[in-house]
């Protein structure tokens, strides 16, 4: 079994994510055939085949490694972290709503846990040929470049940004409250489709804070560890330990973590009565 430190981990997720994204350019605004998971969630043939050619790539390289990706129900049960000591976790495209309508935002993500904590993170955005890299304790890059999350130390003078899960249609309720109260909290909330890019603008300074109630790990593995190897804060939504196994993600510049969590916490009790 490879050394958990090799090299070979962070170019091997640095080749997928750049593959993914000739894959994704090659096909953008093209005929493609486009499925619906549910009423508002869709997959195109892209995502699949860039997830397949993905697992044979690790398959190839790693076989004794698992993967976790968006679009194949074949690998382990999202919820377990102990499903497998090396896990690859995949998003073949991060903002699928956007490549379904030719909008380029949208990325490729993917983190490499070991006994479930993110150790490697390559995420990239092939319109703006930004790659985001990070491995634990090692720092996080763009395109090689050092990353540093904002100095920004009130909400109000912040830019945040979120996202809506796809069952916002049955519910959506408390989502429309908490986007509403930070609205009149921050300086501006932005929405732009990919929880990946998301995080890595927070990783970048480009936003101030980000926050989702309902996420999957594909969504979050890489971004978070991007996130905090910038200096940043990441924890969910109620501020208990961040782990890309559960739902709710608040990632910050650190600064703002805490006024978030007030917010978060007071509109919260009040749509509970409370
Ligand atoms: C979605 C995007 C979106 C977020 C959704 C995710 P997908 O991922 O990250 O920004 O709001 O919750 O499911 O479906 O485009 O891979
Ligand atoms: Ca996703
Ligand atoms: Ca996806």
């Amino acid at each position: 079994m490879a050394d958990p430190l090799s090299p070979l981990f962070l170019s091997t997720a640095i080749e997928a994510v750049l593959r993914a994204g000739e894959v994704q350019m090659a096909h953008l605004g093209r005929e493609i055939r486009v499925a619906k998971k549910s009423a508002i969630d869709l997959v195109t043939e892209i995502d699949v085949e860039i997830e397949r050619q993905f697992r044979v790539m690790i398959a190839d390289r790693f076989p004794d490694h698992v993967v976790l990706g968006e679009e194949f129900g074949t690998g382990p049960d999202p919820a377990d972290v102990s499903a497998g000591r090396y896990t690859w976790v995949f998003d073949p495209i991060d903002g699928t709503t956007n490549y379904a309508h030719g909008l380029p935002i949208f990325c490729s993500s993917l983190a490499l846990e070991i006994d479930g904590e993110a150790v490697v993170g390559a995420i990239y955005d092939p319109n703006r040929r930004e790659l985001f890299t990070a491995e634990r304790g090692q720092g996080a890059r763009m395109n090689g470049v050092p990353l540093r999350v904002s100095r920004t130390a009130a909400l109000i003078d912040s830019l945040l940004v979120t996202g809506f899960h796809y069952d916002i249609h049955k519910n959506r309720a408390d989502l429309i409250e908490l986007f509403s109260a930070l609205l009149g909290r921050a300086r501006a909330v932005r929405r732009l489709g990919s929880a990946a890019i998301d995080l890595c603008y927070v990783a970048a300074g480009r936003f101030d804070g980000f926050w989702e109630k309902q996420l999957h790990p594909w969504d979050v593995a890489a971004g978070a560890l991007i996130v905090t190897e910038a200096g940043g804060t990441v924890t969910t939504m109620d501020g208990s330990a961040h782990q890309s196994r559960k739902a709710s993600v608040l990632a910050t510049n650190g600064l703002i973590h805490q006024e978030m969590l007030d917010k978060i916490r007071e509109v919260s009790k009040s749509s509970a009565g409370g």
